[in-house]
């Protein structure tokens, strides 16, 4: 039996695995060059995190600059619930000390220390990109969470001690709304809006797991026929093919296609329904597939010198 690449739900780790975005990348890229703050938005699982975090791996690279120094850290974890927390991890992620950050410290003389450790950093010429994933997170501890913690951000950013490059499903401005927030702090980012794969990323995708898919022409045709465009979708749609093949395509198409929409609504929540789309055009020619896989073996072979 094939093994079975499209069982990832959570973020992409790989960077090879991480496809498309380009747009997206460049934007975000294009501003921290002169360390301006960027806001990714998106829908549930269109892919936030896998962004942000190979934008971790691989911002130096783009960059092509080796000043930076990028941070990754997801708001709901259990180590950035306090500010105390959140300045500690931030600090710890930059092989800083974490002691000036002290539990019997004011808000403000917590803030004051961590931009004082900043600044020495900044001094050598390093350039500090938080990457901040799921940013609603934060909302959620207003008593810690104030406007005077946002306020000092802001600060920090307008002087290009940092550049922060935040991930949520709505824009910031919604959030600070409803919490009553006034900060000017929500008003520093551009935002880069995430949504479907373009019909080329869909392409990049199917031809990047070829290889070991080994899609016949008929599958592929399925695909092209069915598949949204949603990046959890097609990693879904192509696992059920998978296990469509694996049980001698036992099922019928419109049994396949019912199983993949209860998949759909277990990851996405929602309504599904395959029976309303309207595809206007293919997202990729089942020879297209086959050309890309030849330019990806032929670049793997000059890499492997073969
Ligand atoms: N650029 C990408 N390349 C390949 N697969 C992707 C990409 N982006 C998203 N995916 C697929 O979509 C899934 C969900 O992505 P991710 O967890 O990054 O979304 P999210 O927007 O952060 O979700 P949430 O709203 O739950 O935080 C991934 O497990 C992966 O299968
Ligand atoms: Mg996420």
């Amino acid at each position: 039996m094939l093994e079975n690449p499209f069982t990832v739900r959570g973020t992409i780790q790989n960077p090879s695995d991480f496809i498309g975005r380009k747009a997206e990348l460049l934007h975000i890229v294009t501003r921290l060059k002169t360390m301006q703050s960027c806001s990714v938005v998106g829908e549930r699982r269109i892919g936030k995190s896998s962004l942000l975090y190979h934008l971790f791996q691989t911002g130096n690279e783009r960059l092509n600059d080796s000043r930076y120094r990028f941070v990754y850290i997801e708001l709901t974890d259990a180590s950035a619930q306090t500010v105390v927390d959140f300045l500690q991890t931030v600090l710890q992620a930059l092989d800083l000390p974490t002691d000036v950050i002290k539990d019997d410290n004011t808000l403000i003389q917590n803030l004051i220390a961590f931009d004082k450790v900043i600044k020495t950093l900044v001094a050598e010429g390093v350039k500090v990109v938080l990457c901040l994933d799921e940013f609603e997170g934060l909302f959620d501890n207003p008593s810690e969470f104030s406007d005077q913690f946002f306020n000092q951000f802001r600060t920090m950013c307008n002087h290009q001690r940092l550049a922060v490059v935040t991930a949520s499903r709505q824009p910031l401005e919604v959030y600070s709304l409803e919490k009553k927030l006034t900060s000017p702090f929500f008003n520093i980012f551009s935002i880069a809006e995430l949504g479907d794969f373009t019909p080329p990323d869909v392409e990049q995708f199917i031809a990047h797991y070829q290889a070991i898919a080994q899609f016949t022409p008929q599958e592929l045709d399925f695909i092209n026929r069915y598949v949204e465009p949603h990046p959890l979708k097609v990693q879904i749609f192509c696992d059920m093919l998978l296990q469509w093949r694996d049980n001698g395509f036992a099922w019928t198409n419109d049994e396949m296609l019912d199983k993949t929409t209860k998949v759909y609504k277990q990851f996405l929540g929602g309504e599904h329904d395959w029976r309303k789309l309207s595809r206007t055009k293919s997202f990729f020619s089942v020879e297209g597939i086959g050309e890309k896989l030849a330019l990806i073996k032929a670049a793997r072979d000059l890499v492997t010198g073969q």
